[in-house]
């Protein structure tokens, strides 16, 4: 096993060298820091919160990298790191002892739901669990809502992004319950189906997530849900889409009416149901702004860049507009993304820059308003 030594935030650590497969005997991305450097600012505003030494779970940990991370950057907290991999286990006991940090986090051995049901037994719960699988977290949310605090904290990442963004429908139907639908903002909808998957597989057990923070990062999405006390179905509907002259709109989970494309007459696609509510609390992103700044060693280009696309982009409404396909798919040459929100805001819409891509807007213009307006400039 060929090991090398690293350093990412305030820990070392060994792992795997060179290999970014599920067969790595102890897998470590270091392209996965953004990731990881969020799971330290949420882990930090949640001790804020608290007022309180805070528990923090990661059942699929191979290198142990992220508990360790979180032990060492977070003050008083308890962490519990584990792998079902022996050479994982090993490696990690390792990198506990030389990063000193034995009475704050304890290794196992074990597969992850197994180990959250003997949590779970023990009553043990956390104020952060963290699902970092290869491929879907799905298979694992239901043990790990299970173990959570009130008002705790599940984190799950997810890179099966193909799935997700419906290049392979019948595989995310049976994966998490929604079929999708290429549209030309898929990166947005293949979030919220993970988001309304998440949701719907743990509210049978009358446990209730809301996203308070969600991204579409490089190859994976990554999500915040917290514990709340109802299940909002105001925050539900559908989402439709014409395919013909790219108009898109939502319904509620009560009326989806819709059969025929209200600017075309086209037929439409009804996809969902779906979580129509904000991918982040605007309220929390102001504060992990702060706290970004009482890290300085993770406050770099990338994060700052994030979490400002974040806030801009906070209250806007679901489905952006990518200019670039947008005006192609209408046959026009590609719009100067600040001059067009500027022209979108005359007409008397919102519009905002989006981190899902630099070519995009998201916006309460409608695509019929939005062709014009193209058009009139070309
Ligand atoms: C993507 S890696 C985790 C990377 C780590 N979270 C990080 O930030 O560096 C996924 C890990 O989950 C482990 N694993 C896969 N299935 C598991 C299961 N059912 N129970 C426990 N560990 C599992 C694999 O051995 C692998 O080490
Ligand atoms: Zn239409």
């Amino acid at each position: 096993m060929k090991l090398k030594l690293y350093k990412e935030g305030k820990v070392f650590f060994f792992a795997s060298q060179g290999e970014l497969n599920s067969s790595a005997p102890v897998f470590y991305n270091p392209k996965m820091k953004q990731n990881r450097d969020f799971t330290i600012l949420v882990g930090a505003w949640l001790r804020k919160e608290k007022k309180k030494g805070i528990n923090y779970l990661e059942p699929l940990s191979a290198s142990g990298v992220r508990g360790l991370r979180f032990a060492k950057e977070i003050e008083a907290s308890k962490v519990i790191i584990s792998d079902k991999k022996k050479t994982a286990y090993q490696v990690m006991q390792t990198n506990i002892k030389i990063n000193e940090l034995e009475s704050k986090v304890t290794p196992f051995n074990l597969k992850a739901i197994t180990l959250m049901e003997i949590l779970k037994e023990m009553m043990f719960w956390f104020d952060l669990v963290d699902i970092d699988p290869f491929g879907s977290p799905i298979y694992f949310v239901e043990a790990a809502s299970a173990i959570l605090k009130r008002r705790g904290v599940l984190a799950v990442t997810a890179t099966d992004l193909a799935t997700l963004q419906g290049v392979k429908p019948e595989t995310c139907f049976r994966r998490y319950g929604v079929m999708p639908y290429r549209t030309d903002y898929s990166k947005e909808l293949g979030l919220r189906v993970l988001i309304s998957s998440v949701i719907l597989r743990v509210s049978p057990s009358e446990i209730f997530l809301e996203p308070i923070l969600s991204f579409a990062g490089k190859h994976y999405y990554r999500i915040f849900f917290q514990e709340v006390k109802g299940f909002n179905y105001k925050r539900w509907g559908y989402n439709l889409y014409c395919k013909s002259c790219l108009w898109r709109g939502t319904t509620s989970i009560e009326e989806s009416h819709y059969h025929k494309c209200p600017n075309c007459g086209g037929n439409i696609k009804v996809i969902g149901p779906l979580w129509l509510g904000p991918l982040v609390s605007c309220n929390l992103i102001e504060k992990l702004k702060e706290m970004l700044r009482n890290f300085r060693y993770i406050e770099d280009r990338e994060n700052q860049k994030l979490l400002s696309l974040l806030s801009q982009e906070c209250s806007a409404p679901p489905f952006y507009f990518d200019l670039h396909s947008f005006s192609s798919r209408i046959r026009v040459s590609p719009p100067n993304i600040e001059e067009t929100m500027l022209r979108v805001k005359e007409l008397g819409y919102s519009a905002y820059r989006t981190h899902f891509s630099s070519t995009a807007i998201k916006s309460n213009i409608g695509a019929k308003d939005l062709t014009e307006l193209l058009r009139r400039r070309n």
